[in-house]
């Protein structure tokens, strides 16, 4: 569209959109009201690398930080896998000023809870994460991990969730967990190995995927991992931004 073709009242497409504006861009749908909406929020390059140098960092951008931090203000959970905790040094959610109105009228806390899933439970739990959340980080795990690592998540004052009957999580079943706290607006922050998990367990409804404008070859992860599914799962384009050469797509599951 070019601007000949917009209202003359019509806002510059090519202008800043204010938190607000994107707040609303992003808005869960209603149906999360009273059903889980699991959307993941992924940065890849243009040959499809999910990370570089351990890290995603590298492949983002200003702009595509703020979007971070939209995401994040909209949802009640961040689910995130344990290396992603582990290798990005993950710290709590925060809360934010210009989010507090919209997150109060929402029946939202301050801030996302944040959900670690982990098997191994090798996480270190003196860490702010654990021990200064302005609410309990959730420790998502499966029946059979270690009871040790268990308690030690708890003193630190983590709360352990358990959503698998063997060490590990089913994906499913964290979904379900989490909804039965009342969270129903699900945003995962990956990383590829666990995604490839909500992608296969069919409980993945939307993709907001950033295009970085780069390049980076090598053996990186994609944005998500694992075994592949039998058939490929289809998803419809919701809407796409644009900020320097950076594409800001969003897909819903069909
Ligand atoms: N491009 C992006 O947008 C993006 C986003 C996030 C991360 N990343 C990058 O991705 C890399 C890390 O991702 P990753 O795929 O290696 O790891 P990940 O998905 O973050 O974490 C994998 C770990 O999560 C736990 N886990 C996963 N599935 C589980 C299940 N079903 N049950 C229980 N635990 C489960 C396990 O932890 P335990 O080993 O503790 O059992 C597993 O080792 C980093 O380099 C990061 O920078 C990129």
């Amino acid at each position: 569209m070019t601007a000949a073709d917009l209202p003359r009242d019509a806002p510059d497409p090519d202008r800043e959109w204010s938190f607000d504006e994107l707040a609303d861009a992003y808005a869960y749908p209603p149906e999360a009201e009273t059903v889980p909406w699991l959307r993941a929020n992924m940065v890849s390059s243009l040959d499809g690398a999910g990370q570089h140098d351990g890290r995603s960092q590298p492949l983002s951008s200003e702009t595509d930080m703020r979007i971070f931090g939209i995401l994040r203000a909209l949802a009640d959970v961040v689910v995130v896998g344990a290396e992603t905790v582990r290798l990005e040094g993950y710290r709590p959610a925060r809360a934010r000023e210009v989010f507090a109105e919209r997150r109060a009228a929402a029946g939202q806390g301050p801030a996302p809870v944040i959900a670690v899933v982990s098997a191994s439970l090798n996480l270190d739990f003196s860490l702010p994460l654990f021990t200064e959340p302005l609410v309990p980080t959730l420790v998502l795990t499966g029946a059979a991990s270690s009871p040790e690592r268990r308690a030690e998540a708890e003193r630190a004052g983590a709360e352990v969730v358990i959503a698998g009957d063997g060490p590990g999580v089913d994906p499913e079943r964290a979904v379900a967990a989490l909804a039965e706290r009342g969270l129903r607006r699900l945003l995962t922050e990956g990383g590829p190995r666990l995604l490839g998990q909500f992608v296969a367990a069919d409980v993945l409804d939307e993709l907001c995927l950033t295009v970085s404008p780069t390049m980076t070859a090598g053996t990186a992860q994609r944005i998500a991992g694992g075994p592949s599914v039998e058939v490929p799962k289809r998803f419809a384009v919701a809407s796409l931004l644009e900020q320097d050469g950076f594409l800001f797509t969003r897909y819903r599951r069909i």
